[in-house]
């Protein structure tokens, strides 16, 4: 199983991840560090504070006609506290108090320094030898607020970061990759038998590497394929005249040749070498089949090459051939004529030869390039039908052959980016065997 990752997920996400974690340790730092300073001046305040008040209220207890009783301060204007403040003596009785202080909120005895209780800072502060004691009271809400305050100062620009480091990241990768997706496209593009080499501008430096390799192998592949090819064509047309020589002594020899055995003999070594000598036909039109060129740069007229194709055929044989063409008289296809020429001759070979003797082949051509060859007989199992155009498979038959006739056929398709399909029955009949090929139409100008 192969598993595939997109580039652009993967950074999007995790450069989007890495940087809301870094930008959430900083926040975390540098809140801390604010809600230090915060606390700081908070505590300076209350202390100048305490500091201030005290002399003031020592002066007016010290003033009074009765300084063992409590005075609450009046205020000019109700309002609600955000200081409150008590003064005690050391035995803890209060002597005087801010209009809104709550004696809850302190320690049952004054303490000096600072202290925190659940909700509140407190700032104690003495005066005449520790006999006049001042305690400010300040609600830790407020320190709180702020310090949450600056939290969020700090934490809303995320919102906005995390879309655009995503899409920002999208769009750069989706950029980069552009010249990525062109090479992918170009590699798609080509045909089975183009091995030239790739050509893709301005591909990133991390995959030029693998480019330059595709290329090296591509052209080793050529050289390989095209040894191959040479050497199978050069074989079979090596081939040629020695078997033509040999099969015309043969013919010699048997006729020279008294009736009997030897006559006979030489009759068997006769069909054998026409056998050999079909076979290696048919390994040079594979070899032309595999070695391209199988495009023609003009377009092909196909209805006048089926026509001379079939013409031929009824005049080395009797049997019927139907052919079917378009109304139109001219379709026009960028196949090479004598790679069709080929792919026909083995298409019609095949119906004549297996196809049911009594009945007569069609050969039909439609205006979208589409050439069918439909032959009577009968029906070929699909298992045996998947593999016919696989090389020297053979069906169920008696008469001798190679097996490489439809493998021919297939092999140009292939290179001409064209389309092959065998049916049996063949379409809307209940017997024979049926042969389609779509061929490249050519686009012809005026
Ligand atoms: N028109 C046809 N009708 C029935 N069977 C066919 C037809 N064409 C091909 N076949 C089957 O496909 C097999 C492979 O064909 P081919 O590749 O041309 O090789 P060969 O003709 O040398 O056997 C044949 O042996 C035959 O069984
Ligand atoms: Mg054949």
């Amino acid at each position: 199983m192969k598993t595939t990752f997109s580039l652009q997920k993967r950074l999007g996400l995790g450069l989007t991840l890495g940087m809301t974690l870094l930008w959430l340790v900083a926040t975390v730092g540098t809140w801390r560090g604010v809600r230090h300073e915060l606390n700081e001046a908070f505590d300076s305040a209350l202390e100048e504070t305490a500091q201030r008040i005290l002399p003031l209220a020592v002066l007016e207890i010290s003033n009074r006609e009765h300084p063992g009783e409590t005075q609450q301060i009046a205020t000019l204007k109700m309002h609600k506290e955000y200081l409150s403040y008590l003064v005690r003596d050391a035995g803890g009785k209060v002597l005087m108090q801010s209009h809104d202080a709550n004696p809850k909120v302190f320690s049952k005895h004054p303490i000096e320094g600072f202290s925190t209780t659940g909700k509140y800072r407190l700032y104690g502060a003495s005066a005449l030898r520790e006999t006049v004691f001042i305690e400010v009271a300040e609600p830790l809400r407020h320190r709180r607020g702020a310090a949450r305050k600056a939290l969020f100062a700090l934490l809303w620009p995320l919102l906005v970061l995390i879309p655009i480091s995503l899409l920002g990241t999208w769009l750069l990768v989706r950029m980069s990759l552009g010249s990525v997706l062109a090479y992918r496209y170009a590699v798609e593009a080509r045909g089975v038998g183009d091995l030239s080499p790739i050509k893709v501008s301005r591909l990133p430096a991390e995959i030029n590497p693998l480019a330059d390799a595709v290329n090296r192998l591509l052209e080793r592949l050529r050289k390989a394929l095209e040894a191959e090819r040479s050497f199978t064509a050069n074989s079979a047309h090596e081939l040629r005249t020695p078997l033509a020589a040999t099969l015309a002594q043969v013919q010699r020899l048997y006729q020279e040749a008294p009736e009997g055995p030897l006559r006979l003999r030489a009759k068997k070594i006769e069909s054998a070498l026409r056998e050999l000598a079909r076979l290696s036909e048919k390994l040079m039109q594979l070899a032309k089949a595999e070695g391209g060129g199988l495009l023609s740069q003009a377009p092909q007229d196909l209805v006048s090459l089926l026509a001379h194709v079939v013409d031929e055929w009824r005049h080395n044989s009797t049997r019927q051939i139907v052919l079917q063409l378009p109304a139109q008289a001219h379709v026009y296809s960028t196949v090479d004529p004598d790679a069709f020429g080929i792919l026909l001759r083995n298409l019609i070979e095949n119906a004549l030869k297996y196809g049911a003797m009594d009945q007569p082949i069609e050969v039909t051509l439609t205006d979208q390039a589409l050439l069918r060859v439909i032959n009577a007989g009968p029906v070929v199992p699909v298992a045996i039908l998947q593999h016919l155009t696989e090389r020297f498979v053979r069906g169920q038959s008696e008469s001798s052959g190679s097996g490489l006739g439809l493998a021919i056929v297939k092999t140009i398709v292939q290179g001409i980016n064209g389309r092959i399909e065998l049916l049996s029955p063949a379409k809307d009949r209940q017997e024979g065997f049926e042969v389609r090929v779509w061929l490249p139409l050519a686009t012809v100008a005026g």
